[in-house]
């Protein structure tokens, strides 16, 4: 499947106005929106939240760090980073109409000052090398057909410290998802990092 295919089966047209209009329906503000809130619509991988929490709370963050969210999605995860552990999140995908909603959403979460996304391919980031401290992918690498360029970009992102020390990628790969479908996600955690 082309890139470009993969954009057109993720895009939906008017996916920010139904988010917004489903949320309104809830009971949220829709200029004040609670990430928390929102977390069932925007967590887009396997095991949701929970997934979320159990895989990039490993990743040693703290307040300032640059992370790379690679198929970000509408931005649950870099919303999530960034309020729990006030790091600077980009998020880089290739449906430009999620990077639009999920752009939205930040804003409306009050959390555009650290959170940005842009569109772009896994396999040619758009960033100088080292432009991050850490970097996650969830539940993307299935529409990825050329892992030798995905796993050959990412890591040239990175800070060279980091790179040379190990580079944590928490991934959702069908083995991971087949395996935490059975049996949560603790030991997929665990497993990830050394890949
Ligand atoms: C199942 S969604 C997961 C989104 C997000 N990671 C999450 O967990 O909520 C898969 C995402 O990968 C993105 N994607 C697929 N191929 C990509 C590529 N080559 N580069 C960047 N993003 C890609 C899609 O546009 C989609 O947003």
């Amino acid at each position: 499947m082309s890139e470009q295919a993969i954009a057109a089966h993720y895009s939906q047209g008017e996916l920010g106005r139904k988010i917004l209009n489903a949320l309104t329906t809830l009971g949220a503000d829709p200029e004040h929106l609670d990430p928390d809130q929102i977390a069932p619509l925007d967590e887009f991988h396997i095991g949701g939240r929970r997934a979320t929490v159990e895989l990039l709370d490993q990743l040693d963050l703290r307040p300032g760090l640059r992370v790379l969210d690679v198929g970000s999605g509408l931005g649950g995860t870099a919303r999530y980073l960034a309020r729990r552990h006030g790091v600077e999140v980009t998020g880089v995908d290739l449906t430009v109409e999620y990077v639009q909603v999920a752009t939205s959403l930040t804003r409306r979460a009050g959390l555009a000052e650290l959170v940005r996304f842009r569109q772009g391919s896994a396999t040619t980031l758009p960033f100088p090398d080292e432009s991050f401290d850490r970097a996650c992918m969830l539940h993307v690498g299935m529409n990825i057909v050329d892992k030798a360029a995905l796993f050959a970009e990412i890591p040239r992102r990175l800070t060279a410290s980091r790179r040379t020390r190990r580079c944590r990628i928490p991934l959702c790969l069908s083995r991971e998802a087949d395996w935490t479908l059975r049996t949560g996600f603790s030991a997929a955690a665990n497993r990830s990092p050394s890949r």
